[in-house]
């Protein structure tokens, strides 16, 4: 397909799953081929160690830290704060940082494995606002969320553009629940929020940070105070530097990115969510998320579903916005009529449970949970979808691992049939499955 052809709805068309195409693909690999997940900058540039005691450093450490390391096939997963689909986290982290106490002006990297920020700009009268909010500075901090994609087409091919989106929205969700332990530790970030930028000169900062067409940009966070002052762009372009050991080009992967990287998203007022947590089991909720790997099929009661549904119809910080429909199947929830409903309105009553699970690929979780979620959306923008679904994703994790209620993503199910059982027209964008 040419590139002009490829627009967001094109790329999802075409990687739909069937129960043929999976039968047909499975999706096999050899494990001792995985491309590496981590991405290091050359020794010779200047590091800091983030120490937790620091709350800036804690803010940006828990954005992205490993959280679990555990063996598995005689290899050392390191588990992070954020999921991954397949845990192969395609996802890098860079934050600029202007006037933050004890910390040089400059562009660092964030060296996930060794929980330290590598500088790998410093600034004198440029900076990063000039690519996403021309005309004014920040003194604070502008993240950047990238992705690394072969890390997941190594796996998933030409569907690995989704998962590289959905991830990246998760990692958006962890950064703005990382904000609340500062916010509560300490004066620095008094009334700074948190806002998510999705329309932005992405391009030309690929181009600026030297990524090639092997990494690229997807999202933009930004904390701190806004000043009327004009930034020159970056004055010098930085050096590529690989985020795998190997990599091998998919056209049809980078073409999707690009159309979905310039298309403009729907637009909405920024608002700021009021998430009534209590801070330090929230913080322990954040550093103890996991995905669920099998249900004991016990229900939830409605209380607890009620409330998962509202934190995840908070307002979501961003004016690029695209909406989302949510679909539960109801299972396993005390009070409630099992059947499908649209955010908590019945649609339709029944026994669902076999047929979720089949849908999701004959995944059990999707058969044995409480609910079994479906997120679709008619976007504008389908990187932006992606990215807010993934965003809700990581929202209803921390909601319901709050609450002792397991939680898992579901990237893999059958497009088409999903919609039929659901009676939309819209995208499946995401599966999400909760329950004991
Ligand atoms: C976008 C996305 C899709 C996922 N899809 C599935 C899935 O289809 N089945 C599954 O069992 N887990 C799925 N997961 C969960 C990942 O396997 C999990 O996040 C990863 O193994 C890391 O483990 P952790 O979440 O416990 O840290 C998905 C996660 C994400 C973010």
């Amino acid at each position: 397909m040419p590139p002009s052809k490829i627009s967001g709805k094109a790329y999802h068309e075409a990687t739909k799953h069937s129960y043929l195409s999976v039968q047909a693909d499975p999706n096999y690999v050899d494990a001792s081929t995985q491309p590496s997940a981590f991405k290091f900058y050359p020794k010779f540039y200047r590091r800091v160690k983030l120490n937790l005691n620091n709350s800036i450093h804690s803010f940006i450490s828990l954005t992205s830290a490993i959280t679990l390391e555990k063996v598995y096939k005689n290899s050392l997963d390191k588990l992070r704060v954020n999921p991954s689909a397949g845990a192969l986290y395609p996802t890098e982290v860079y934050v600029q940082l202007r006037k933050i106490q004890g910390m040089l002006d400059g562009i660092y990297h964030f060296e996930v494995e060794n929980n330290s920020l590598t500088l790998i700009y410093e600034l004198i009268d440029d900076g990063l606002e000039s690519y996403i909010i021309p005309d004014k500075s920040i003194n604070g901090f502008i993240f950047l969320i990238s992705c690394v994609y072969y890390r997941s087409s190594w796996k998933y091919q030409n569907r690995s553009t989704r998962y590289c989106f959905l991830d990246s929205g998760h990692h958006l969700g962890a950064f703005a629940s990382g904000v609340a332990k500062p916010l509560a530790a300490s004066a620095y970030l008094h009334q700074k929020d948190i806002q998510l930028i999705f329309d932005f000169d992405k391009l030309a900062l690929n181009l600026a940070l030297g990524f090639e067409n092997k990494e690229f940009i997807t999202a933009c966070a930004v904390s701190g105070e806004l000043q009327e002052k004009k930034v020159r762009p970056l004055r010098m372009k930085i050096p590529f530097v690989c985020g795998t050991d190997y990599f091998e080009a998919n056209q049809f992967i980078e073409d999707t990115y690009q159309a979905t990287a310039v298309q403009k998203s729907s637009q909405q007022q920024l608002k700021q969510p009021q998430l009534r947590f209590e801070k330090d089991k929230f913080y322990q909720t954040v550093l103890n998320r996991r995905s669920v790997r099998r249900f004991r099929k016990k229900s939830i009661s409605q209380e607890d579903y009620l409330y998962i549904m509202q934190q995840l119809q908070q307002p979501i910080p961003t004016e690029n916005y695209e909406e989302i429909d949510i679909y539960s199947v109801i299972h396993r929830v005390e009070g409630m009529l099992c059947g499908l409903y649209k955010d908590t309105y019945l649609i339709k009553t029944g026994n669902f449970s076999e047929q979720t699970g089949y849908l999701c690929i004959n995944q059990a979780i999707a058969r044995d949970s409480a609910v079994t979620l479906f997120f679709v959306s008619d976007y504008l923008n389908y990187q932006t979808a992606m990215q807010i679904a993934g965003f809700l994703g990581q929202r209803l994790y921390l909601a319901s691992n709050y609450l002792g209620i397991q939680c898992s993503g579901i990237g893999a199910f059958y497009d088409d049939e999903t919609q039929e059982l659901l009676e939309t027209n819209k995208d499946e964008l995401y599966g999400m499955v909760i329950g004991i």
